[in-house]
């Protein structure tokens, strides 16, 4: 069986002289090296802008960049024209509640979150709110970490109903949601479909046309790449209508005293210059990940998974938060007697690094009773024998708690 761990370099390093056990793929993934390779030969051989100067390093620089685009595109199914570079997730999420948001809702319409959602996903809604006075309404999630259909039938039966803006996946339940049906319903009463797929992109396979949704937003970090990139997939004819969001170079047709016109594309929503090397770096990791392949990667996180949820099972003083069914091999546990960030700083000094906190999910924790969580959340290159090695850890630490 090939050791993916060998491809990142970041799992090379020791502290306090033990393997480093990255089990924090959910807040951000380490880097392969054909990711960062790609980042150093942008700045070795290119260093250009795009779109701009009629000089061969801009011209590759510009063939680099758009060839992401294409490859990102085709990572999730899409149409090239369909993708514009992000900051990352939340920018995409902040785009579409301003730039759609404000041009076509008023006040008493209905936004309807899941209670599962990241705050990337309920802020932007709130400030909207705050401006103009629109509803956020939450669909409960139930024990096992799936939706509460008695509320989404509640939510659906709203005629103010005009946005569904939902997770692919927990952050904290793990829980993947099958979005098909409940995309479906929406885009059947004319709501605005846009899907957080943050946390899913990296672990199944994402075909946009299919799932029919007319957003969907994920950042690059946590898809392997580098940090402040991200994508914003929309519907041609959505994007076409979006006003330009920001200002400036790069999205423009033309500019006058008095007036602009901007271009047609995806362009129109990249005003400045964009994360070049973070967007071709991108494109990179989206290589990296199809040629192991979906099967592969599911494989071994099925096995990682199923035996993660063995050992939780004979631990008595941890809780799992969600269900088994449907889940990513991301864990977010309540440990009876331990504070999560007592843990988790314990669990680092042996070289285990996970996260503690509310992981940006407030009112989820709120409904489930509990202020934080420990989370340790993994990927297809993680080990059964590191899962081993967190849970001796999470044993030594409860016995030093109980003394
Ligand atoms: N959204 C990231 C997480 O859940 C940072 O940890």
């Amino acid at each position: 069986m090939k050791d993916y761990r060998l491809d990142f370099p970041l799992l090379k390093r020791r502290y306090n002289d033990r393997a480093l056990v990255y089990f924090d793929n959910a807040a951000t993934a380490p880097k392969p090296q054909v990711v960062i390779k790609a980042v150093n030969d942008y700045y070795n051989l290119h260093n250009a802008n795009i779109h701009r100067g009629p000089n061969f390093l801009s011209e590759e620089a510009t063939l680099l960049y758009e060839g992401a685009r294409k490859k990102v595109a085709d990572f999730i199914g899409a149409d090239k024209e369909e993708i514009v570079f992000t900051a990352g997730a939340t920018a995409g999420l902040n785009l579409i509640a301003r730039a759609w948001g404000e041009n076509n809702l008023k006040a008493g319409d209905i936004i309807a979150l899941s209670r599962a959602e990241h705050h990337a996903n309920i802020v932007p809604w709130l400030q909207l709110k705050e401006k103009i006075g629109v509803v956020l309404e939450y669909i409960d999630i139930k024990a096992d970490g799936t939706f509460n259909e008695l509320s989404l039938d509640k939510i659906f039966d709203q005629p103010r109903l005009r946005v569904l803006a939902i997770t692919q996946a927990s952050n904290v339940l793990g829980q993947f949601y099958d979005l098909r049906l409940i995309l479906k319903r929406a885009q059947a009463q004319g709501v605005l479909t846009v899907v957080d797929a943050a946390q899913s992109v990296v672990h199944n396979p994402l075909a946009v046309h299919d799932l029919d949704c007319d957003f969907l937003v994920f950042s690059g970090h946590k898809l392997l790449a580098p940090s402040g990139v991200g994508v914003l997939y929309g519907r041609r004819d959505l994007l076409e209508k979006i006003p330009p969001f920001l200002g400036g170079g790069g999205m423009i047709a033309e500019v006058k005293e008095q007036s602009f016109t901007p271009l047609a594309e995806a362009l129109r929503l990249e005003a400045g210059t964009p994360n070049i090397e973070g967007a071709i770096a991108l494109g990179a990791a989206c290589d990296y990940l199809q040629e192991i392949s979906w099967p592969e990667i599911i494989k071994r996180e099925e096995v990682l998974k199923d035996y993660f949820l063995e050992q939780l099972s004979s631990l008595s003083f941890v809780r799992l938060l969600g269900g088994n069914e449907g889940r990513l091999p991301l864990f977010a546990l309540d440990l009876q007697g331990i504070h999560p960030h007592d843990a988790a700083d314990l669990l680092g000094e042996k070289g285990i690094i996970t996260r503690a906190g509310h992981h940006c999910a407030q009112p989820l924790h709120d409904s489930l009773g509990i202020g934080a969580s420990l989370r340790a959340s993994l990927s297809f290159y993680n080990t059964t024998a590191e899962i081993d090695v967190f849970f001796q850890a999470l044993q030594s630490i409860k016995k030093s708690f109980s003394f």
